[in-house]
């Protein structure tokens, strides 16, 4: 009884909080919550529709309803990437931006120097393969996008750069959520919705009942 409880009551948890979209650049396809744990979200293969990104001065926006996460960039030079070995030399992680973490839900660009993290084959012209890797505490989610990296590009024509954070949702559908936008910092906000402490506390004790 206490494992059907506890079951129930992590299914309801993943499916309000585990997930992330990558907002910039366009990931490989269209995003599958269910297949967002696996390499590149599931979409192994390399597309041809790479995005067109700065070498140096560029950024990646994702979007999430889980408040705490940790983010972070693995950048790959081979041509078709398509598993995880691909995204290290020698066993080493290549990152292009190191793991982070965030305390607030909503959406976040966040900038990405590609030629300054020192990766051998990143040059005017290559074709790379950038994969989010995003941990909100219940295992790690990916999205990868393909691009062709470009020294005279600084600045990202087709796409904002905007911060929002949200109050954490805890619903199936965010729509609710309260949204406060900023371009300059996150505001890390520690309220929550009588509901959502509500939840988190349940989640809390499902989580001690394992
Ligand atoms: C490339 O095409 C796929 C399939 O249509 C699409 O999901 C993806 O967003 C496109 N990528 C870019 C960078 O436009
Ligand atoms: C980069 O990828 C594009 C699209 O797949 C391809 O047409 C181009 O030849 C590739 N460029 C290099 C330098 O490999
Ligand atoms: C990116 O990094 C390179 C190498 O460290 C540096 O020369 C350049 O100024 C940086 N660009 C930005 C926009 O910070
Ligand atoms: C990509 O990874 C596979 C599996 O580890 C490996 O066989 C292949 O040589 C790698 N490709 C490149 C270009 O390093
Ligand atoms: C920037 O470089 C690309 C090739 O990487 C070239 O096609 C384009 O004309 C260049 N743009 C400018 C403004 O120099
Ligand atoms: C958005 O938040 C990230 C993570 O805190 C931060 O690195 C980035 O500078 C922020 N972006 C803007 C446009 O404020």
């Amino acid at each position: 009884m206490r494992f059907t409880t506890s079951a129930f009551l992590l299914g309801l948890f993943a499916s309000a909080t585990a997930h992330f979209t990558l907002l910039y650049p366009l990931p490989r396809g269209d995003f599958d919550e269910d297949l967002e744990p696996n390499f590149c979200g599931g979409y192994t293969e390399v597309t041809t529709n790479r995005t067109t990104f700065p070498l140096s001065g560029g950024f990646f926006t994702i979007k999430t309803g889980h408040a705490g996460f940790t983010v972070g960039a693995l950048l790959s030079t081979v041509a078709d990437p398509n598993n995880f070995d691909n995204f290290s030399v020698n066993g080493v992680d290549q990152l292009a931006y190191q793991y982070a973490e965030e305390a607030s839900a909503g959406t976040f660009c966040i900038p990405l120097n590609i030629s300054a993290a020192g990766i051998s084959g990143v040059k005017d012209g290559a074709n790379v393969t950038l994969q989010i890797v995003f941990a909100g505490g219940d295992g790690n989610l990916y999205q990868c996008a393909d691009l062709t990296l470009s020294a005279n590009l600084t600045t990202p024509s087709d796409a904002t750069c905007s911060n929002a954070t949200v109050t954490a949702s805890t619903t199936a559908s965010s729509a609710a959520a309260s949204e406060t936008s900023t371009t300059t910092s996150v505001g890390v906000t520690h309220q929550a919705s009588a509901a959502a402490a509500f939840l988190f506390g349940i989640v809390g004790v499902a989580v001690a009942l394992l």
